[in-house]
Formats: C-alpha cells, sequence, structure tokens
C-alpha cells in the first residue's frame, strides 16, 4: 500500500494580534504599525545589532549606569530577589543587575519575542546555574498578570521570597506615550505588588543632531530593522510587499520630543496582505515606531502618578539617559 503525502498549503491566519494591528493599522488614515511588531527572531536580532553601533549610544549609557549603581539596587533589595524583566530581549544587561544582588532566587524574563527570549533565557541560566529562570511570553500592552512566587508583605526573605524587583532597561517604555505610559507603570505596580523596587531605563536627550543618527545609522542596520518587519508581513500575513519599494526615515518631533521611524513608500503602489488590498501614494509612510524622549522631572511626575516613589536617579554624563530607581508605594493596591 502506497502512502499518500498531502501538502498542507499555509493559509496566514486572520485572527492572530499581529493580523487585527497591521490591518487596522493599514487601513488607518494615517498608516501605522506598533513597534512591538518590530520584533520578530530577525527583528530582535537586528536590534542587538544596532545596540552595539557607535550612534546608539543608549545602550553603552544604561551599561554604565548598571554597572555603577547594580550594588546600590542590591542593598535595597536585601537577599533572594525575585527580578522581573519586561521587554527582555537578549537579556544582555541582566547579569550586571544580577551582580549586584545578594543571591537573587528567580528571574522572569517577559518579552513578546518568544523564541529570541527563550533563547536567551536559557543562555543566562548557564552563566548563573543557581537562578531559577521562568521565562513568560506576553504583551506588555495588555500584560495584568505573571506566575510569581506569592508576596508576604512585609517580605521575609529568610522565611519566604525576596523582594521582587522590576527590571525595565533600554528605553522601551518611550515607545509609550507619556499618557499610556503612565498607565503601563501602573500596570507594572499592580502586577509587581507593594513595596517592589523599578529600575526604569529612559533616554531623554533632546539634541536631534545625536538623536537622528541613533536611529537612522551610516551601516543603515536600523533601516534593515524597520523593513524586515515588510518581510515579516508578508512570511506571516500572506503579503506582498516589496521591501525595496520602501526607505526607512527617522524624523524628529520637536513639538512631541519623540524620534519617529517610518517606512516611506517609494512609488505609488496597492500591497496585498491577508487578500485585503492597501494603497500607497507616492511619499506616504508607515509610523512603525515612536520613541519619546522624557526628561528626569516629567518622568518623576509620570512616576508619581501610576503610584511610584523615586529613591534614585542615575544620570549618564556623556548623554541624556537616566535611569530611575522606583519604589512602589506600600499603599497602593
Ligand atoms: C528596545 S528593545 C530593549 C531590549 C533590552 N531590554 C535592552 O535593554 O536592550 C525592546 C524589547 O521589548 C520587547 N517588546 C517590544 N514590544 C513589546 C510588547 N508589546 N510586549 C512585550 N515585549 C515587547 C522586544 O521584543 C524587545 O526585546
Amino acid at each position: 500500500m502506497s502512502a499518500i503525502a498531502f501538502a498542507t498549503p499555509r493559509v496566514a491566519r486572520t485572527d492572530t494580534p499581529f493580523a487585527r494591528d497591521v490591518v487596522a493599522g493599514l487601513s488607518a488614515r494615517g498608516k501605522h504599525i506598533s513597534s512591538t511588531w518590530l520584533y520578530d527572531d530577525r527583528g530582535s536580532k537586528l536590534f542587538e545589532d544596532i545596540t552595539r553601533l557607535d550612534e546608539y549610544y543608549l545602550t553603552r549609557a544604561e551599561i554604565a549606569l548598571l554597572e555603577r549603581h547594580a550594588p546600590e539596587v542590591g542593598a535595597l533589595a536585601g537577599p533572594r530577589a525575585t527580578v522581573v524583566e519586561f521587554g527582555s530581549g537578549s537579556s544582555r544587561k541582566t547579569p550586571l543587575l544580577l551582580a549586584g544582588l545578594d543571591r537573587p532566587g528567580l528571574y522572569v524574563p517577559v518579552d513578546i519575542a518568544a523564541q529570541f527570549m527563550v533563547e536567551s533565557a536559557h543562555a543566562l541560566k548557564r552563566t548563573f546555574p543557581r537562578l531559577l529562570v521562568q521565562p513568560a511570553i506576553g504583551d506588555l500592552r495588555t500584560l495584568t498578570s505573571l506566575p510569581l512566587p506569592p508576596l508576604d508583605w512585609p517580605w521575609d526573605p529568610d522565611t519566604g521570597p525576596g523582594r521582587r524587583i522590576g527590571f525595565f532597561p533600554g528605553s522601551t517604555i518611550g515607545n509609550f506615550a507619556p499618557e499610556d505610559a503612565a498607565v503601563l507603570l501602573a500596570r507594572l505596580g499592580r502586577i509587581l505588588g507593594p513595596g517592589a523596587l523599578l529600575w526604569l531605563g529612559l533616554d531623554g536627550t533632546q539634541d536631534p543632531g545625536r538623536l537622528l543618527p541613533a536611529y537612522d545609522d551610516r551601516e543603515g542596520v536600523t533601516a534593515q530593522f524597520n523593513l524586515n518587519l515588510l518581510s515579516r508581513i508578508n512570511a506571516e500575513l500572506g503579503g506582498d510587499f516589496e521591501p525595496e519599494t520602501f526607505k526607512h526615515e527617522a524624523r524628529w518631533d520637536t513639538h512631541d520630543r519623540c524620534v519617529e521611524m517610518h517606512l516611506v513608500s517609494r512609488c505609488a503602489q496597492t500591497v496585498e496582505v491577508l487578500g485585503r488590498s492597501f494603497w500607497f501614494a507616492a511619499g506616504e509612510s508607515i509610523h512603525t515606531e515612536s520613541s519619546y524622549k522624557v526628561g528626569a522631572l516629567r518622568v518623576q511626575a509620570i512616576a508619581r502618578i501610576a503610584g511610584w516613589s523615586t529613591l534614585r536617579v542615575f544620570s549618564d554624563e556623556h548623554s541624556g539617559f537616566n535611569a530611575y530607581l522606583l519604589q512602589r508605594d506600600v499603599t497602593e493596591t
């Protein structure tokens, strides 16, 4: 008896958050797609390449701040802390924080780019074999809970899990407009619970001469990162974008103090995604990322509204990059 193999045609799913966001964003008057979707596996790797570019000062600045101030965080946190990292990506900065902590107990990386996060978490586990590592795939835009050990307040690290520390580096919160950042911070506070600490890295640089090269580098790595979104749509949503007919552009919005990334159509064209047609005029763009640049006073005000007190502000002397050590109010629920 001969076996007959049937090839199953790959049908793009229309009911995923990615599909819904792309269709809604391409249907809007000002076309836009959330920067969340820039991070598939290739996008995550390209972002890592960006962090090593001369122009991308943000990662170097935050690494220097962590090297200098992680022991201070450790002294406040006490032993056996639980570290929850939001938008963990490669977890490249995590060892710097962990090195300042006294016998950290549990590390929970949270990211939407599942494969890249899990591989990075495994690599971290090899460096810290005694650390319990429990990755959680999640979307920061909607996340409301995480499987964390029960929180006793006041905590007693001799008998239960240690203090919870949120770790939110990389200026990822800058991808949220300030009012949405306040809502996000309040939600993260509810997830972490009363008394939690939070390391928040956020760039406040306001100089477009410094910012624009950081988001549009000479080697074109950021352009590849941005254009990869079109290849992702082709692969996952049956799109027929021709990426070479779009160009990457970084713009500084003086009013909102925000660097925007766009994909600009080089010509008038129609593109199919999930069986639907989307018309582009020549020069029309898809807005793919906003990076709000927020200074220290405003960040502290936003944190306050969201139920966090600022314990420390750590500032990089070479740029406007700051890291904030926040504490969740004990009375907040
Ligand atoms: C700017 S990178 C920062 C990576 C790393 N934390 C650092 O400091 O270099 C943003 C990270 O957040 C993740 N991310 C972006 N949007 C997300 C979302 N909505 N939910 C969860 N993770 C998200 C990306 O996959 C990526 O790993």
